[in-house]
């Protein structure tokens, strides 16, 4: 057997675990020791920056323009003023994350503000007005004066934020910025690779977000709470659903096989919100018993709590309906999704790997 056709065999029927397909200096995952590094820094130390602050290190060296945290927060302000004039109101049929995959697609490639501050800009825009408006209620215009957390939430809301509710949201969007070569960030890459712009790669990459496995599960999480509802159900509500070969969300990942980083990153975070509630409490218990079922449910597979378990908690702390998750979760990861594309675009090399046929021969 070849070198190339151990590699094929390795690979096939699998999700391309442990294949390398790219270089990247944006960041990097280590599964083993729980570690996530953002161009040179540990996710916590990162965990206190504004998201603007992010975007500089994230950016930095793959635009044409050297921006600072202060420009990128003034360029933003004004992109999100643009992307205010483009919501269409008709999606509000939609569920929240259709609907930006909706409005996204109608970005122009001709759009003159640089697409990677559009692309920022535009997703608190319209998730904002989608939520509302599927609430009967008119989009609120974006304050050019506030950062872009803060904007988004008050969009949301049209009350000014706590600067606990601005950190808080800083800190989910930071958190989820960029990780790797997750399934998103691939799809952006691949897209980018065909010269195809960057809002193409970025709505591409939003709807391998948008499934369970990926960035849908934070939503769910929270279904799990409530239907558990009390301490004395969660054995066996968490038991049954094992029994039944279900999968309990905000656990699992395919790289972490320790506690991923960022669940503690987000635990702080709601815990910074909401010390001591109820809410957390019982979260904290579901989350340690579903740890014990998991170690013995499934002993070959180390399953630990995932970002998106503490996810549901920040968000639903700071008034986000739950169906929109997925849209605050391609919010922060829009960070990373630029990003890529632009390191992409500089390498300009097709993305084009080879498939193993195992169809019938001709006959
Ligand atoms: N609950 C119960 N069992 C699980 C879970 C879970 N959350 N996750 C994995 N398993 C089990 C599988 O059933 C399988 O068991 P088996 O070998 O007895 O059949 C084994 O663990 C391995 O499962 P795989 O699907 O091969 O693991 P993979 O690495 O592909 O899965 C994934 C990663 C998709 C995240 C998975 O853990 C999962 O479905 N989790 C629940 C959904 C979730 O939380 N998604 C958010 C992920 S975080 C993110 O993407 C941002």
């Amino acid at each position: 057997m070849t070198i190339e056709s151990a590699l094929v065999n390795d690979m096939s029927g699998s999700g391309l675990d442990n294949v390398v397909a790219a270089e990247t200096i944006l960041s990097h995952v280590d599964g083993n020791a729980g570690q996530l590094i953002i161009r040179g820094y540990h996710l916590a130390e990162l965990a206190s920056w504004t998201f603007e602050q992010v975007l500089e290190l994230l950016w930095s060296g793959q635009t044409a323009n050297t921006m600072t945290a202060t420009d990128i927060r003034m360029q933003l302000a004004g992109a999100r003023e643009r992307a205010f004039a483009l919501i269409q109101p008709q999606t509000r049929a939609l569920t929240p994350v259709e609907a930006l995959r909706l409005q996204l697609s109608a970005l122009s490639d001709t759009e003159t503000c640089p697409h990677y501050i559009m692309a920022v800009a535009a997703v608190p825009v319209f998730t904002a007005a989608t939520i509302r408006m599927k609430q009967g209620l008119a989009p609120i215009a974006p304050d050019p004066s506030l950062g872009h957390s803060a904007d988004f939430l008050y969009m949301l809301s049209g009350v000014i934020p706590s600067v606990e509710q601005i950190k808080a949201l800083d800190t989910y969007l930071t958190t989820v910025s960029d990780h790797g070569l997750n399934a998103s960030t691939f799809t952006a890459r691949v897209i980018a690779s065909t010269e195809a712009g960057l809002f193409s790669s970025v709505i591409g990459a939003l709807c391998a977000l948008k499934g369970p496995l990926h960035g849908g599960a934070p939503g769910p999480v929270l279904d799990m709470l409530d239907a558990i509802g009390e301490k004395a159900n969660i054995k066996t509500w968490l038991r049954d659903r094992l029994e039944r070969g279900e999968r309990l969300m905000g656990f699992g990942h395919r790289i972490y096989r320790v506690r991923d980083p960022r669940a503690d990153v987000l635990k702080e975070a709601v815990s910074a919100l909401q010390d001591g509630s109820d809410r957390i409490l019982f979260a904290g218990q579901v989350e340690q018993a579903a740890l014990a079922l998991l170690e013995v449910k499934k002993p070959l597979r180390s399953l630990q709590t995932n970002v998106e378990f503490y996810t549901a908690l920040v968000l639903e702390a700071v008034g986000f309906p739950r169906d929109s998750f997925t849209n605050v979760f391609a919010a922060g990861r829009m960070a990373g999704w630029t990003a890529h594309v632009l390191e992409q675009e500089r390498l300009g090399r097709l993305i084009r790997p080879q498939s193993n046929y195992i169809g019938p021969s001709p006959r």
